[in-house]
């Protein structure tokens, strides 16, 4: 007799057999399911996993994990508990063999548990949002409660003033392509609340998945929201005062290194917001974008 987990995997497969049988080349696996279905048998149930038709090249069956891995608090994993709307994980590019690689990246780098402390302690692994083909991407530090509980990056409450210079900018949240350094919240145990930097180890494990995002993306520019971005990026640590506002290049593409959103909501001066406009008209410049007067004009006056 095999087992809920088997019989769950049989199911799954068998379903995606199906669909590409009759011609669906992309699925869409939502960040629970994926996370289900890397579950061992003690934690699994035995109904078939919700695996809609959308568009993730997703075909192959879903590799099981070594059962090494840390397991998340039971109650948080199991397939029927999860009450949330699935984490957005559509994939659209102009090119699809670019979204299929991406999608193909992402399968993988919501199934990670690298650190173990950080694959047990997790609510969702945190992608990335936004659009593949854009030439624009932001780049943070790592994901927050917000973040961690939705599964998109900057949603929070530095999400939203991040949200707010994009739209400054004349462009929308969706335009862009938003990701982190490090791609689960850290985690702060013995602490119900609070955040912390991640890790020279844990930025090691994870970069190379946003290395892998870039390439595939090729923005025109990136902008990296405070010393761990630049830090995790560049490999610099000279500090985010002296880089800022100063072109950096990362592997060929040109990189504004910028004060995070969060350093903003503490640090309430004009004076320090108006540096990171004037990081994103250059930024604006760069990809020549139209700016308007208006856009040139914002905290002309703002001196304090
Ligand atoms: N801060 C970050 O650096 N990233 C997020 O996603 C949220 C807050």
């Amino acid at each position: 007799m095999s087992s809920a987990y088997d019989q769950l995997l049989d199911a799954t497969i068998t379903h995606l057999e199906d669909l590409k049988s009759k011609g669906a080349r992309n699925v869409t696996v939502s960040t629970e399911t994926l996370r289900a279905l890397a579950l061992p048998a003690k934690f699994a149930v035995s109904r078939p996993a919700a695996v809609t038709p959308v568009a993730l090249a997703a075909t192959k069956p879903i590799p099981r994990p070594a059962p090494v891995m840390a397991m998340p608090k039971p109650v948080t994993t199991t397939l029927f508990s999860l009450n949330k709307p699935p984490a957005p994980a559509l994939v659209i590019s102009a090119d699809s063999a670019k979204a299929a690689a991406f999608a193909e990246l992402q399968t993988r780098v919501l199934a990670c548990v690298k650190c173990a402390n950080l694959a047990s302690s997790r609510t969702t692994v945190v992608f990335g949002v936004g659009n593949i083909d854009s030439p624009l991407m932001f780049v943070g530090e790592a994901p927050g409660a917000d973040e961690d509980a939705q599964g998109e990056p900057f949603v929070g409450a530095a999400g939203q003033l991040l949200t707010k210079i994009i739209t400054a900018m004349g462009v929308s949240r969706a335009d862009v392509y938003i990701a982190n350094i490090l791609k689960c919240r850290p985690d702060t145990p013995g602490e119900s609340s609070g955040n912390r930097k991640p890790t020279s180890a844990e930025m090691a494990t994870c970069i190379p998945y946003l290395h892998e995002q870039i390439d595939l993306i090729k923005p025109k520019a990136i902008v990296a929201l405070g010393a761990t971005a630049v830090e995790g990026l560049l490999g610099k640590t000279l500090g985010i005062s002296k880089l800022r506002g100063n072109w950096q290049t990362y592997r060929g593409i040109p990189l504004m290194p910028t004060y995070h959103p969060a350093y903003l909501l503490r640090n309430q001066a004009m004076s320090e917001k108006r540096k990171v406009w004037e990081d994103m008209l250059q930024v604006m410049e760069k990809l020549e974008m139209n700016i308007t007067p208006k856009q040139r004009g914002f905290f002309q006056q703002a001196t304090t």
